[in-house]
């Protein structure tokens, strides 16, 4: 470039113009719309901390599914929340009944992908067993094992640990191939920092910790190593598609991982967390900028990063926004 009175300005002058020479683009195809499933829910609820989510029941979930289909969105995450609490050997026929449910309803048309964690069955809160006062990492990976399991066979595609256990996606890889699940994909949530942004799902899922924090197996936000291995190990041990948790803060991060040699090569899911989500209401409730073009930002820049998947709370209304 030899003349730097470049006239950038040509490429920015009439919408049309400007859609020419989009270099990304977002499908709602490649969005994933996340839904929370309570056991023994009379009536779906509208949740408090999260815009327009609800808690839901079976039924309602039904409705909202096809909602979601007919505005192009295809893959859901399921977040069950059980109604009693324990400290091990949880049960998961209330998740298995539900997931049995959308299968008779929709068949292959979705692809559903279940959040397979502990916290909303722990007493405690925390995503793995606790031991005076500690966490049990391979007694936790055990009933993450018969989790996945006891989901897959009720018929998710994709079984989506975001626990953070060391070595769980082997365990469950093992687990769902002698199960004769091998078809049964995994989405781990492989580079799931320790934010502060989770606070609106916490409340919402029911699984803030009663004591102590997640510092110990979420990863700390300073160290970028941790970050890289943290997946590169989950590719290793069997994952499918890799995930970095939250997207909006961790852009670079997202962006590291899908320039990687060898992780570059797998599907990157960025998940947009209820904080991230949240804040922009609460921006939009008080007029100091526009949900629906400050949301349509936010996604670009995800998809731009490098993820070609996005977990986002407005997955549903995606196709309607991008057209006004
Ligand atoms: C834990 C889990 C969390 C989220 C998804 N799975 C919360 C946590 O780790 O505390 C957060 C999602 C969000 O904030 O939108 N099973």
């Amino acid at each position: 470039m030899s003349d730097y009175n470049l006239n950038l300005r040509r490429y920015r002058q009439t919408k049309a113009v400007r859609d020419m020479f989009a270099t990304v683009e977002i499908s709602a195809s490649n969005l994933i719309q996340p839904y929370f499933v309570y056991q023994d829910l009379s009536e779906s609820i509208p949740l408090p901390s999260i815009a327009g989510q609800n808690k839901h029941n079976l039924e309602s979930l039904l409705k909202e599914v096809s909602l979601g289909l007919r505005n192009g969105v295809t893959s859901i995450l399921l977040f069950f929340i059980p109604s009693s609490k324990g400290s091990c050997d949880f049960d998961y026929n209330f998740g298995s009944s539900v997931l049995k449910g959308l299968r008779a309803e929709f068949g292959d048309e979705i692809t559903i992908f279940t959040d397979t964690c502990l916290c909303s069955h722990t007493e405690s809160g925390h995503c793995g067993i606790l031991e005076n006062g500690e966490i049990n990492n391979d007694k936790s990976v055990r009933e993450l094992m018969k989790q996945a399991v006891a989901y897959a066979s009720a018929g998710a595609d994709c079984i989506s640990p975001s626990d953070m256990m060391d070595n769980r996606i082997r365990g469950i890889r093992r687990a769902l191939d002698e199960a004769g699940l091998s078809k049964t994909m995994i989405m781990s949530y492989s580079t799931k920092f320790s934010s502060n942004f989770y606070g609106p799902f916490r409340d919402a899922a029911e699984s803030t910790p009663s004591s102590g924090d997640r510092k110990s197996y979420q990863i700390d936000f300073r160290n970028e190593s941790d970050a890289m291995l943290s997946s590169l190990r989950d590719m290793e041990q069997g994952a499918d598609i890799l995930m970095v948790k939250p997207a909006g803060a961790y852009l670079d991060i997202i962006n590291k991982i899908k320039s990687h040699q060898q992780m570059g090569k797998l599907p990157l899911a960025a998940y947009q967390v209820s904080g991230e989500y949240q804040a922009l209401h609460i921006m939009a409730e008080q007029g100091l900028l526009d949900f629906d073009a400050a949301y349509l930002e936010t996604l670009y820049a995800i998809r731009r990063s490098g993820a070609e998947l996005i977990i986002t709370y407005g997955a549903n209304k995606f196709n309607q926004i991008i057209k006004r």
